[in-house]
C-alpha cells in the first residue's frame, strides 16, 4: 500500500509526525508539504524536531490570498497524487492545506482520510470552518478525536465511516514531554514556574483588527505578570502596521519549537490564546486556559472548566487572569495516547474490506 500525507502549517507538522510513525513498516508514505508554512521556525524546526522525514515535495505555495493560496496548492497536489498513484491520501486538521488535498483527491481515485474530522465552532466568518465542513463532506473516512466531533457529524448526515479514535496531538503530547529541557527553558527567558503568562494570537478576527489587538493589549498592561509571547508572523505584521506599542509586561519572542512551546505551557500560571492546538494542550497540561475568542470547537475542555472563553473583550480578560483557577479533576477528553495506531489498525482492515471496490 501506499499512501500521502499532506500538510504545510505548525500544528500538522504536529499531527502528520504521530500518523507517519504510527505507519512506519506499514505502508509506502509519500509526504507532500505545500508549502503553506515556510519561516523556519514554524517549518522546519518541527520537521527536524520531531523526526518527520524531509517531505518528497515540497511545493512552496507561500503566503498569498485564500483563492491563490488553495488553487496553486491543487495544482502541485494534482500532479503529485498522478506521479505516485497512492491507495490513500490523508489531510490533516482545517487550514487551507487541508481543503486543497480535499478538493483534490475526492475527484481522484484515492482514498480520502481526514484526521480531526467533525470539529464544529459553528462560525463560519471563520476560515477553518469553512475548510472543515467541506474537507469532512468530501472526505472517505473520517477519524474524529472526540464524541462531539463524531456528533457533529452525525448531525450533518455524514458519519458512516466515521470513529472516534482520541487525538493525535494528545498522542505527540504525550510523545514527547519527556524530551523537554526546563531548565533551559526557564534559564534562556528568565523566569520561574507559575511567575509568567503565555499568550499566542494568530486568529485573524482578533489580529487583523486593530480594535481588538488594542483592546487585548492594553489589558495586559494591568497585568501584575510577565506575559511570554511567541509572536506569529502574521501577528508581527499586523502589529507593525497599526503601530501598536506593546505593555512592558510583553516579552515578545519568535515563534518556539514544539519542546520548547510545551515547557512554556506546562509551567505558565495560565494559557492566553486563541490557538486550537493550545486550547487541548493547556487542557492536558492541567494549566488554565483563558481563549481569546468568542467560540470554541474545543468545547469539552470549556465544559470541563479548565477553559474559559473571554473574546477579545479586556474586562473579561483581566478578570479570568485575577479569579480563573480551575482546581476540578481533568477527565480524560482527548483519547487514551493511542490515536494514531488506532487510525493504522482502521484504516487497513477498512482497505482491506472496501478500499478496492
Ligand atoms: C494558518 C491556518 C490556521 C492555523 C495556522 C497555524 C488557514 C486559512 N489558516 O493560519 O488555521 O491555525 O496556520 O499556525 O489555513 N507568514 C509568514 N511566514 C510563514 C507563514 C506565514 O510570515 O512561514 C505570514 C504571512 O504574512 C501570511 C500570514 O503570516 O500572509 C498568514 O499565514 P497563513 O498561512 O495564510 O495563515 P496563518 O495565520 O498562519
Ligand atoms: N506551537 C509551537 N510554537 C509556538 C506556538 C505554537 O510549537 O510558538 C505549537 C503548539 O504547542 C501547538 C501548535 O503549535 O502544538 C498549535 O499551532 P497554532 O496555534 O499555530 O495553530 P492552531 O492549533 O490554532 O491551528
Amino acid at each position: 500500500m501506499r499512501l500521502i500525507h499532506i500538510f504545510g502549517t505548525r500544528p500538522q507538522f504536529i499531527k502528520v509526525a504521530m500518523v507517519a510513525r504510527a505507519w512506519q513498516g506499514k505502508s509506502d508514505q509519500i509526504f507532500i508539504h505545500t508549502g503553506q508554512h515556510y519561516d523556519r521556525n514554524l517549518s522546519d524546526i518541527f520537521i527536524e524536531k520531531l523526526d518527520l522525514p524531509q517531505p518528497d515535495i515540497n511545493l512552496a505555495i507561500g503566503s498569498a490570498s485564500h483563492a491563490i493560496q488553495t488553487s496553486q496548492m491543487m495544482v502541485g497536489i494534482e500532479k503529485a497524487i498522478l506521479q505516485y498513484e497512492p491507495d490513500c491520501v490523508f489531510v490533516y486538521g482545517d487550514t487551507n492545506s487541508t481543503l486543497a488535498g480535499a478538493l483534490v483527491t475526492t475527484k481522484m481515485k484515492p482514498i480520502l482520510v481526514h484526521v480531526e474530522a467533525g470539529l464544529r465552532s459553528f462560525n463560519r466568518s471563520m476560515p477553518e470552518e469553512i475548510n472543515r465542513l467541506v474537507t469532512d463532506h468530501v472526505s472517505d473516512f473520517l477519524f474524529c478525536p472526540t464524541p462531539q466531533a463524531l456528533t457533529n457529524l452525525k448531525r450533518e448526515n455524514i458519519g458512516k465511516w466515521a470513529y472516534v479514535n482520541g487525538d493525535v496531538m494528545a498522542d505527540a503530547l504525550v510523545y514527547y514531554r519527556d524530551h523537554v529541557l526546563l531548565e533551559e527553558v526557564l534559564e534562556k527567558y528568565q523566569i520561574n514556574p507559575q511567575g509568567f503568562c503565555l499568550l499566542t494570537l494568530h486568529r485573524p478576527t482578533n489580529v487583523d483588527s486593530k480594535e481588538n489587538l488594542t483592546a487585548i493589549f492594553s489589558t495586559f498592561a494591568k497585568f501584575d505578570h510577565k506575559i511570554i509571547f511567541p509572536m506569529h508572523p502574521r501577528t508581527r505584521e499586523m502589529i507593525a502596521q497599526f503601530n501598536l506599542v506593546l505593555p512592558h509586561q510583553i516579552q515578545v519572542i519568535p515563534p518556539v519549537g514544539y519542546l520548547e512551546m510545551l515547557a512554556l505551557e506546562k509551567n505558565a500560571r495560565c494559557v492566553l490564546t486563541d490557538s486550537g492546538g493550545i486550547q487541548k494542550e493547556a487542557y492536558l497540561m492541567g494549566t488554565p486556559c483563558i481563549t481569546l475568542r468568542e467560540e470554541t470547537e474545543w468545547v469539552e475542555t470549556v465544559q470541563s472548566g479548565w477553559n474559559v472563553l473571554v473574546g477579545a473583550d479586556g474586562e473579561k480578560i483581566y478578570a479570568a487572569y485575577q479569579s480563573f483557577h480551575p482546581t476540578s479533576a481533568r477527565r480524560s477528553i482527548f483519547g487514551d495516547y493511542h490515536a494514531a495506531e488506532k487510525i493504522v489498525t482502521k484504516t487497513l482492515a477498512w482497505m482491506e474490506t472496501y478500499g478496492k471496490q
